[in-house]
């Protein structure tokens, strides 16, 4: 006789609780040092009044898909600024209701449409979802290791492979090796994936992103460059830049763009606001890599990263301690365990903000000791 559906509720529970993976949320009032907010743009005055503007003008909801109600033009107004202020212009760009919808629908579609898909191992979970329903091969390769692909392209010769990479690595702050990928998908003739959520706003001279810290030029026809508005741009919301004919063909086809409400208007206007005061302020990137490199000198040893992640490695008891030590000043700093990062490397995700006050630096003095991680 088949399990009643209440007992397979019980089993999975029972599953979940032996393996250790239930998921707690904090608790409110602590005060993140794994914020994404990065810049603090989600409370900066411009970027709030032009949200409330855009709230009061044009009501709180989008009331609907893009495809009936939803389309307002800030719609349009954001994804031109996003194409500006990432590739100068040179994409297309096409906005979803978060950076989880873009990478979801970009990764679905080129996974259809590519024979071979390469993915880093330590790649987003969204980015993992797009490439469920691949139809060709899929191939996970070591962490920034470029040289495996190219081993694994001379034995087994392929054309138009795509390669999926985030640029900024959300929890170890590293770059992906963007110029050596960029290489193979040039000598096979395949496409590059690359997911800027953490770098929009963090990374490059002016925090247009990795390809601008490593001197790369945008490809429309070689390039997909995803990302998120939820981040340093402290808003809500995601992106896909593309070659205008594949923008069309998202556009058609995306099914988390097309059946789900839009982004209201109050979100739309505080990300196109954050773009402009992006735009002409680098000066608070730049002091967000001044912030960003004395921490990864203090932790990491790193006297070369400006990378706002900053991984705190150690084993899982000794991060633990260290973490409830943050906690008991009010301070949320939690571990982060597999799968978010691979079996074995459990870490602190430290993320600098530039809002950060003398307490804030002087509690990370105390509970983190300098340059060796947290080893006991
Ligand atoms: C690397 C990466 N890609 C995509 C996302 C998804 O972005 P969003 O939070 O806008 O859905 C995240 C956020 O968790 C991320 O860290």
């Amino acid at each position: 006789m088949e399990e009643p559906i209440a007992s397979l509720i019980e089993i999975g529970y029972s599953a979940l609780e032996i393996s250790g993976r239930f998921k707690t949320m904090p608790p409110p009032g602590l005060v993140s040092l794994s914020s994404n907010d990065y810049l603090g743009l989600s409370r900066n005055p411009l970027v709030i009044d032009a949200s409330l503007r855009a709230t009061r003008n044009f009501g709180t909801g989008a009331t609907g898909s893009r495809y009936l109600s939803g389309n307002h033009p800030l719609n349009r107004e954001l994804s031109d600024a996003t194409s500006q202020f990432k590739t100068g212009g040179k994409g297309a760009a096409l906005v979803f209701t978060s950076g989880y919808h873009a990478n979801l629908a970009t990764v679905s579609l080129i996974s259809e449409l590519s024979p071979l898909i390469f993915s880093d191992s330590e790649n987003h979970a969204s980015l993992i979802d797009g490439m469920r329903n691949a139809k060709g091969r899929k191939v996970v390769y070591p962490h920034n290791e470029s040289e495996f692909i190219r081993e694994y392209l001379k034995k087994n010769p392929q054309q138009k492979p795509v390669i999926v990479t985030e640029s900024l690595f959300s929890m170890k702050g590293d770059l992906a090796p963007l110029s050596a990928l960029f290489e193979i998908v040039e000598e096979y003739d395949g496409m590059l994936v690359i997911d800027e959520a953490h770098a929009t706003g963090t990374t490059g001279i002016s925090g247009r992103g990795a390809l601008e810290a490593l001197g790369l030029p945008y490809v429309p026809e070689r390039m997909i460059l995803t990302g998120t508005y939820s981040k340093a741009l402290g808003s809500l919301g995601g992106f896909v830049i593309l070659h205008e004919k594949a923008a069309k063909i998202l556009e058609s086809t995306a099914r988390t763009l097309i059946y789900t409400t839009a982004l209201p208007p109050g979100v739309l206007a505080a990300s196109l606001e954050a773009i402009h005061v992006l735009a002409e302020n680098t000066e608070i990137v730049r002091s967000l890599q001044r912030e960003s490199r004395i921490w990864n000198a203090y932790i990491q040893d790193d006297t070369e990263s400006s990378s706002p992640i900053i991984p705190v490695m150690g084993d899982a008891p000794t991060l633990q301690s260290v973490s409830d030590n943050f906690r008991t000043q009010g301070y949320y700093l939690p571990v982060i365990t597999y799968p978010t990062v691979p079996r074995g490397e459990d870490l602190l995700r430290l993320s600098v903000n530039i809002g950060w006050d003398k307490n804030v630096r002087k509690t990370l003095e105390t509970f983190l000791p300098p340059r060796k991680g947290v080893q006991k």
